[in-house]
């Protein structure tokens, strides 16, 4: 996957222009809010999800435009393509000059992995983030999971209706046959999230390891996915029996609280690095190279899910890291095409060549 133009126009602070990256690394450097992060949030949106800073729409066109527009050449799949953006209220997409039924439809037409510096918050913070790791990652691999995703929660902010409603209104005589239909529903669909889960991180706790390794020197990053439907390795069926008697278990509770305490909903990633909460013990650097050893295995499960090499963009990546720590990952990236910011072009993002460019105001020279 190599992005081969990238053009901007009403994004954010971006002056309008366009970029010819190179097939390599591409640094963009500059003082801070010139528009660096700009340019990646810019490719990002390509990939058909949404602002990695959790921006609306709306947010992202230059303030006082009406809209923006965002063009993209990239080669993939052996051919090259060409994908554009447009902004008001909300995006528009095409692909090859058709209009998408959403922009949600670019996945797996162009591929990214991002790494921004407030995704700390997948080591910091508390387990919303991780499960949004893994299922932006599973929709780039498997589109169909998107479906599966919004299905399950629609059938639980249904079941919790629900149950509202029966809290409000103790006297609902047909609440508890209702509640065994959503209770089937949502076991059947959190199911499917379990396996699609449970999958990704069976592959992805190898690759994070070994990258972990060699980005520290020989540290240990152990993950594992906990469920409330159970062990990481069991069938999707179980999970279905399991969240089911969990569901059933749980449903006094349930009407007790007026919504959904326990399920699918509520899953996390456990990481530890040699043994200890990375959250909870590690130093910054340490969690930054967990969270980059997250991304890079991504990146390669990605690679391996789709035979192209997703583009890496890094946002400040270096920064809090050593210079062996640097080097490793400059080296594991090799190959790649890679945008990657900074406030300086420091020597060791020299060495690694490409294209430099400079961004000030807005604009973008190189
Ligand atoms: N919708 C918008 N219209 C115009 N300008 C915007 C809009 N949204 C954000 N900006 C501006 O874009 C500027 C640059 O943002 P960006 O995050 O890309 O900076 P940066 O170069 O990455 O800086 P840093 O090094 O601090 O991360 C900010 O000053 C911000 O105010
Ligand atoms: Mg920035």
């Amino acid at each position: 996957m190599i992005v081969t133009q990238l053009e901007f126009d009403g994004f954010r602070n971006l002056e309008t222009g366009m970029i010819t990256p190179d097939p390599g690394v591409n640094i963009f450097y500059g003082d801070n809010a010139q528009g660096k992060t700009n340019l990646l949030e810019a490719t990002w949106l390509f990939t058909g999800g949404k602002s990695f800073r959790g921006s609306r729409d709306f947010e992202t066109v230059c303030f006082g435009k009406e809209r923006a527009r965002l063009g993209l050449e990239f080669t993939a799949f052996g051919r090259s393509q060409r994908a554009e953006i447009e902004i008001q209220k909300r995006r528009k997409a095409w692909l090859g000059g058709i209009p998408l039924e959403s922009p949600a439809k670019l996945a797996g037409n162009f591929c990214a992995v991002v790494f921004f510096p407030a995704h700390l918050s997948l080591i910091k913070d508390g387990a919303e983030g991780r499960r949004r790791f893994i299922d932006t990652a599973c929709c780039q691999i498997r589109p169909g999971y998107v479906k599966i995703l919004s299905s399950f929660s629609r059938a639980l902010a249904q079941r919790n209706a629900l149950l509202r409603n029966i809290k409000q209104n103790p006297g609902l005589s047909r609440g508890g046959s209702q509640l065994a239909a959503w209770n089937e529903r949502l076991a059947s669909l959190g199911a499917q999230v379990f396996a699609a889960r449970a999958g990704y991180v069976r592959r992805l706790i190898p690759a994070a390891g070994q990258i972990y390794g060699g980005i520290s020197g020989g540290e240990e990053l152990t993950i594992s996915y906990k469920s409330s439907a159970g062990e990481q390795d069991i069938t999707p069926q179980q999970a279905y029996s399991n969240l089911l008697a969990l569901l059933k278990d749980n449903q006094n509770a349930d009407l007790a609280a007026g919504f959904t305490t326990a399920g699918p909903h509520r899953d996390d990633l456990e990481i530890m690095i040699g043994g200890k909460s990375a959250r909870v013990f590690g130093s910054q650097g340490q969690q930054r190279s967990a969270v980059l050893a997250l991304k890079l295995a991504e990146a390669s499960l990605l690679k391996n899910a789709t035979g192209e090499q997703p583009v890496a963009l890094l946002d400040d990546v270096l920064s809090e890291l050593d210079t062996a720590r640097q080097d490793y990952i400059l080296n594991h990236i090799k190959g790649w095409q890679v945008f990657i910011t900074g406030c300086d072009p420091n020597p060791a993002l020299r060495m690694a060549g490409g294209r430099v460019y400079k961004v000030s105001n807005g604009r973008v020279t190189g």
